[in-house]
């Protein structure tokens, strides 16, 4: 049977006639108006009907016959094709990722001040970037050579670690340095320890990767080392500034963390998320100045300049770097070279310095008005570094519920609670002062003050 198929074309469409003749034959096999074996008119009656050459007529079967809709050749007649057709998909819909805080002052942790224009120093590094033609091929997957020279230099002058361009990876940021160790070293069912309370998303990283997680505690003074057991292969710690109570863990427990691995060989994983922002003395050099052999550090550039940028760095010993450029190489997971390269210009120009000590001051002064506010209604602790202070409640206090309070009158804050597993200890608020404008900051510290009293 031949098959008659109201087919028009639109000149003024701007879509060539016989893509859109082709079209029009598609979507009728595709929701049954034809059926499979049914006879299309041939091109010649086609382009008579439809008032388009012949060659357009014939350039619309070779489309649908190149894509399997029609079968038949010159001559023999034009047929549909035995296509079954899909029933429809089912309509996805895109789970939001975040939900939107727009009308929330924030005092969450972890993200520092952006300005809203871009300061010299930012627009030189992109300039510098936008100069350059992008390399030949695939770029060093341990990262750019010139850049791990630079956060070799960079490492050894802020943090005391002694190494070169052969022990640097540049990685997306702390977890996902995290995430390539714990790939590369690490087998599902090993143990990792971590401190409790602590990162969320280290601990998620972990399990993700098959390991199982063990709590231990923390003082003070960081990771409680006299707990860890001899059964570990890892412990990933937080020795500048712990997260989140923020404690420095002293010279002595570093002393007696690097012993403990050298003799259990377990690798410690050392978050040096935030140590660029020191009020009170100077940071202590790294805990990977003690020992590469054991320490796995990991440096990045979120609190300094922003999460979104996703970069960060990896300091290691010379057989993890290695390991890791070539799991890099199957995986092609390193960072864009545009990023590499602007953070490269921004060592070299002295911007990244520059930034550090601008911000140190603007934190120091906001970190003294967070401690003034909200002293009198708990004790303050991990004040003397980063971006962030804990506040510690009186035990009858439900630190969720507070939080949730402190949403709904306009104040997004995290619970202590959340940063917890399976180790009790007092409730708590972890505000991050460094986000929000000074007057927003003013603002949300006195609507907190107001709940706490
Ligand atoms: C303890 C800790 N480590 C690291 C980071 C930064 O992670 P990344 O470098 O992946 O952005 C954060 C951010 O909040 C953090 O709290």
């Amino acid at each position: 049977m031949r098959t008659s198929l109201p087919l028009v074309v639109d000149r003024t469409a701007g879509i060539p006639l016989h893509l859109q003749l082709a079209e029009q034959v598609r979507a009728a096999i595709r929701d049954g108006r034809i059926q499979a074996g049914h006879r299309l008119p041939s091109t010649r009656d086609l382009s008579r009907e439809v008032e388009v050459s012949r060659a357009v007529a014939q350039a619309a079967y070779d489309q649908l016959h190149a894509e399997g809709w029609i079968t038949g050749r010159t001559g023999s007649g034009t047929y549909v094709a035995d296509v079954v057709p899909l029933p429809p998909a089912a309509v996805q819909r895109a789970r939001p990722r975040q939900e939107p805080e727009p009308d929330l002052l924030t005092l969450r942790p972890g993200i520092p001040f952006i300005a809203r224009t871009p300061d010299p120093g930012w627009r030189r590094a992109w300039r510098e970037v936008s100069a350059q033609t992008p390399p030949r091929g695939y770029a060093d997957p341990a990262g750019l050579p010139a850049l791990r020279a630079a956060l070799a230099e960079h490492v050894g002058r802020v943090r005391g670690i002694a190494c070169g361009p052969e022990n640097l990876v540049i990685t997306n940021g702390t977890v996902h340095g995290l995430r390539l160790q714990l790939a590369t070293t690490l087998a599902a069912g090993d143990l990792i320890a971590m401190e409790d309370p602590g990162y969320v998303n280290a601990a998620k990283a972990a399990r993700s990767h098959g390991l199982e997680v063990v709590d231990v505690p923390v003082d003070a003074d960081g990771l409680r080392v006299d707990s860890l057991g001899d059964d570990l292969a890892a412990v990933y710690v937080t020795p500048s500034h712990q997260y989140p109570l923020g404690g420095r863990l002293p010279v002595a427990r570093r002393n007696e963390l690097i012993r403990w691995a050298r003799r259990t060989g377990a690798t410690l994983i050392e978050d040096d998320y935030d140590s660029e922002f020191r009020y009170d003395v100077a940071p202590l050099p790294a805990l990977a100045q003690l020992d590469l052999d054991r320490v796995v550090h990991l440096g990045t550039l979120s609190k300094m300049l922003s999460p979104s940028l996703r970069l960060g760095w990896m300091v290691a010993s010379t057989a993890v770097v290695d390991r890791i450029a070539d799991h890099r190489e199957d995986a092609s997971d390193w960072p864009a070279w545009p990023m590499q390269a602007a953070l490269l210009a921004m060592l070299r120009d002295g911007y990244l310095d520059q930034l550090v000590r601008r911000s140190s001051r603007l934190y120091a002064e906001r970190r003294n008005l967070t401690c003034r506010l909200l002293a009198p209604y708990g004790e303050v602790v991990g004040q003397d570094a980063g971006l962030h202070i804990t506040l510690l409640l009186p035990d009858h206090v439900d630190d969720q519920v507070l939080a949730a309070k402190a949403r709904a009158a306009g104040v997004a804050v995290a619970p202590l609670a959340d940063y917890r597993r399976s180790i009790p200890g007092p409730p708590g608020l972890v505000i991050g002062y460094a986000t929000p404008s000074d007057e927003d900051l003013v603002t949300a510290l006195e609507i907190l003050a107001g709940l706490l009293s």
